[in-house]
């Protein structure tokens, strides 16, 4: 835009910024891709000390793009440091899985990293900060995250279901010969996990309820896992995990989330409230709406015997991942929502 049509800057904090991920995030969030094109931003990369030598060549690199939003860039290893004031924290600082492994399998060595971020974001963020979490499990650090922020209001902590919908779209779209343009209305519930369940009871295709029209042996058999399996299926595939798409999921979620999305139904794993028998305090992918700067839960959508069943499956494991991190939340800690 125009000098004259400017906003007044805001602060973007991305941890993780060196690896996979940040790499391609933080260019597209420097591009304005994320807050839009009248947005001036500051950014603020956070790494480890071991990341710190890569993550100086990182911000050679968005210098040397003279991104003209871009007010300023800093890198730092220390979290109080870096989330000072942040307006937008993106949580993607985290080991990801190799082959064989599930995400969860990573709670014990990821975990302790989102308390210690959720206590820092609690001390130096903006009120208003709003944090994505993307390092896996994400739904459960989310809930670590929240649980050690108890000065943050729990809604303003997100967890990414967005690449599990991106994903689940396209493969619609292919079955269906359409455009992904065309398909409205595909959930994601639960966990970013094999137990998620991609859910077209809902789903639109140029504007027709399709759910009638779909063959039960493939959306059971072949849609189902594949969605649920996809993360697995990159990391065979490319030796290591999702990095564009997941950034691009990223992207999607909070441009949606700050700047709005008019009627499309977004999934975002969000505090449960209770709806859908979902215990309150569990980080649960529902769909949404984004009227801008927040999200409302859909609710009351009918939900079928065999949808009530895959949401309990993912539900029964976010039980199962909270109660192995118990150790890592206060012990009133459900009082955030
Ligand atoms: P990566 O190893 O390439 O990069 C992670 C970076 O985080 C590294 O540079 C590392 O130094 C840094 N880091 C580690 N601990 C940190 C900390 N405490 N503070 C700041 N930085 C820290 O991994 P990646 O491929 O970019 O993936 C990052 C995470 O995102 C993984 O946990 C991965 O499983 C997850 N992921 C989630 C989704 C999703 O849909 N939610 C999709 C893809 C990947
Ligand atoms: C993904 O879904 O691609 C990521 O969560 C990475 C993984 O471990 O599958």
């Amino acid at each position: 835009g125009k000098l004259s049509d400017l906003l007044p800057p805001l602060r973007v904090a991305v941890t993780g910024a060196a690896g996979q991920i940040g790499y391609q995030l933080v260019t597209r969030i420097a591009s304005g891709e994320m807050l839009g094109k009248n947005q001036p931003i500051h950014l603020s990369c956070i790494e480890t000390p071991q990341g710190m030598k890569a993550l100086r060549g990182v911000v050679m690199e968005l210098e040397d793009c003279a991104f003209p939003l871009l007010k300023s860039v800093s890198a730092t290893d220390q979290v109080d440091k870096g989330f000072a004031d942040a307006d937008f924290a993106i949580l993607v600082g985290a080991k990801p899985r190799g082959p064989g492994m599930e995400r969860r399998d990573l709670l014990a060595s990821n975990a302790q990293i989102f308390a210690e971020q959720g206590r820092a974001l609690n001390k130096v963020a903006s009120r208003e900060v709003r944090v994505l979490v993307v390092g896996n499990p994400a739904n459960t650090n989310a809930l670590v995250a929240a649980a050690n922020a108890p000065d943050i209001w729990a809604e303003q902590i997100t967890a990414m279901s967005r690449l599990d919908q991106n994903r689940a779209i396209t493969q619609l779209a292919l079955k269906m010969h359409c455009d992904v343009a065309e398909v409205e209305r595909v959930i994601i519930w639960g966990n970013h996990s094999t137990t998620q369940y991609p859910d077209l009871s809902h789903a639109l295709v140029r504007g027709e309820w399709i759910r009638p029209r779909i063959d039960e042996d493939w959306y059971r058999n072949e849609f189902i896992p594949r969605i649920q399996k996809r993360g697995a299926e990159v990391i065979e595939a490319r030796g290591a995990s999702s990095a564009a798409s997941a950034a691009n999921g990223a992207i999607d979620h909070m441009r949606d989330l700050w700047l709005g999305a008019g009627n499309k139904w977004l999934s975002m794993s969000v505090p449960s409230d209770g709806s859908y028998g979902i215990d309150a305090c569990l980080w649960y992918s529902v769909p949404c709406l984004c009227p801008g700067a927040h999200f409302r839960r859909i609710l009351e959508l009918p939900v079928d015997e065999f949808s009530a069943s895959m949401m309990e499956r993912t539900r029964k494991e976010l039980i199962e991942e909270r109660d192995a991190v118990r150790h890592l939340l206060p012990r009133d800690y459900e009082r955030i929502i």
